[in-house]
């Protein structure tokens, strides 16, 4: 068994998640490479305590992302800081060597993701990702073998996206994520765009030109004492997109990224219209793959239940529950898995790679300018 040896930058909410999806790689069946966490970094040193509880192997912990970089041991970085740093943390790991998982957005902004994009590809020995989880899910892997194997017929619409109902309440304290100093211009497509974008670009789907309309619901929010402060960020997004399929023949695809939509605590949907072959998955219902096959004659809806039939094998009962937890560590095995052994043969069974980042900031980018000025954006003249 080979060991990989990993940094972590960044230890709050998805730092956490790594090292807990590490501490359970015995999971994984048939898994020839394994990482282990020697280094931590977070500015904030009280995140220190909980990853020296729940992980044996620390050897190195700082304040310093720098020094953490300059630790030769460290083969890969997972770096999970706020969006404002990613453009500089990600710089620097990739000129260090380190292979990196990058958190989503991958640049505060499309500059900030050029740049990332650009150090990239001048260290081409360096292997570089960024995280979406969802697609990992049983149901839409089933849901992508469909897209694969091309049995959808014409595409006649495409409707995805991940709804948040939290910021409903409006008392709901300030924290980074709603700043645009730290969040970015985007807001809440900066926060749940790549997620909902990954399946769309990987099937190789691309906006021709969209309109875009953005919400800023809650104006104020409470900072830590209590007071009132601005929150600027965009709360709601809807991008009413004309996307071309792979053979250039154009179908309409609505992307949301709502944060405030009442009743759903984190509902990730795909739904795909096809002439012959329909499909529907929400997290809501995260077994469930809705199936509609039209070779003529009855039009009947189907319920599939989907198990653990992962891409990537467990030791986990094939009929058992799958859940998010799941989802991020078959994120994981992905990345491990495509940067020991290349590309699998499944499309959808990997990370973002660093085009995609673009592709969703071009996207944003041009959401932000549509919603400005109220008018449809043409995007295959950029
Ligand atoms: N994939 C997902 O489902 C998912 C979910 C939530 C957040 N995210 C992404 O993960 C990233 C981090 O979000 P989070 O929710 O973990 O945030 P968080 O606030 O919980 O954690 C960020 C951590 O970064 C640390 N930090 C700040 N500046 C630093 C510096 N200069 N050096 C080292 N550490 C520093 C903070 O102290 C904090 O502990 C963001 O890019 C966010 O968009 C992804």
């Amino acid at each position: 068994m080979k060991i990989m040896r990993f940094g972590i930058i960044g230890l709050g909410l998805m730092g956490r998640e790594f090292a807990s999806s590490v501490a359970r790689w015995c999971h994984l069946s048939a898994f020839d490479i394994k990482p282990e966490i020697i280094a931590i970094c977070d500015r904030n040193p009280d995140a220190f305590s909980w990853f020296q509880q729940s992980c044996s192997g620390i050897e190195q912990k700082t304040t310093d992302y720098q020094k953490l970089l300059q630790n030769d041991q460290v083969e890969a970085v997972f770096i999970a800081v706020p969006h404002h740093l990613h453009e500089e943390i990600y710089c620097a790991a990739i000129r260090a060597g380190k292979h990196i998982m990058g958190e989503k957005p991958f640049g505060i902004d499309l500059g900030a993701n050029r740049a990332i994009l650009k150090t990239a590809s001048e260290h081409p020995q360096v292997f570089v990702r960024c995280t979406s989880q969802f697609p990992f899910f049983p149901a839409v892997q089933k849901l992508c073998s469909y897209i694969e194997e091309d049995q959808l017929g014409r595409l006649l619409e495409v409707s995805a996206g991940f709804l948040h109902s939290s910021d409903l309440d409006p008392k709901k304290p300030i924290n980074w994520k709603r700043m645009i100093r730290y969040n970015g211009e985007y807001g809440c497509m900066g926060d749940l765009g790549m997620h909902v974008c990954h399946v769309p670009f990987r099937a190789g789907w691309r906006v021709a030109n969209l309109r875009a309309v953005l919400s800023d619901i809650v104006t104020h929010r409470p900072d830590a004492a209590g007071n009132p402060v601005a929150c600027e960020t965009w709360d709601n997004a809807t991008l009413f997109c004309e996307t071309t399929d792979k053979n250039g023949t154009l179908f309409p695809m609505t992307l949301k990224m709502h944060r405030i939509a009442p009743g759903h605590k984190n509902t990730w949907y795909l739904d795909v219209w096809g002439t012959k072959t329909s499909l529907r998955f929400s997290t809501k219902y995260p077994k469930t793959l809705q199936i509609l096959h039209y070779r003529g004659g009855d039009q009947n809806w189907q319920n599939m239940d989907t198990g653990f039939e992962t891409a990537y094998k467990t030791i986990t009962g094939s009929i058992f529950e799958f859940g998010f937890t799941d989802a991020w560590l078959q994120m994981w095995a992905a990345f491990v898995n495509e940067l020991q052994h290349g590309s699998p043969e499944k499309l959808f069974a990997t990370c973002v790679t660093p085009e995609e980042t673009n592709l969703g900031h071009r996207l944003f980018t041009a959401a932000l300018a549509s919603h400005k000025h109220q008018k449809t954006v043409n995007m295959l003249n950029e």
